[in-house]
């Protein structure tokens, strides 16, 4: 699955992203694609690091490909859905940290999309202010082209 226009340099990330999200649920390879075509075509003037917010559009919900359905079974409790979705983004930003080193990512590049990627599904979560935890211009530019991206794969 190519992404047409994507600048040389993500190339490499997105060849090794692609497969591990072709292992998670079913669409994840085609919203990872959608996200980061949206941040390619944006326009407009609001501040954000392209470098930091392609690899996160390619890779935040990667963390899926590790869990999965029959993992649930020994996820139990009252917290079992929230606690799936912590280790998902626990297991997305432990996979994106290892792809990125091993093509010598920048590393304060890293560690920003690595933190983006521990909470970007913190919207989902009851009793958390998520808003007050989107608090640099990078993470709200990305949890809103997440969001656009969502409409466009439910259309
Ligand atoms: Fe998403």
């Amino acid at each position: 699955m190519k992404i047409e226009n994507l600048p040389e340099k993500y190339e490499k990330i997105w060849k090794k992203a692609l497969p591990i999200l072709k292992k998670g649920r079913p669409g994840d390879d085609v919203h990872a694609k959608e996200t980061v075509k949206l941040v390619l075509s944006y326009q407009g003037n609001i501040k954000h690091d392209k470098d930091v917010i392609i690899p996160v559009a390619m890779m935040h919900d990667i963390g899926h490909a590790l869990l999965l359905p029959e993992h649930f079974a020994y996820v139990t409790g009252p917290k079992k859905i929230v606690n799936a979705k912590l280790v998902h983004m626990l297991a997305g930003a432990k996979i994106a940290k290892d792809i990125l080193d091993s093509v010598g990512y920048d590393k304060k590049k890293t560690k920003e999309v690595v933190d983006i990627i521990t909470i970007n599904d913190f919207d989902q979560l009851k009793d958390v202010e998520w808003k007050k935890v989107y608090d640099t211009p990078n993470k709200k530019f990305f949890h809103d082209m997440d969001a656009l991206a969502d409409i466009r794969k439910r259309e």
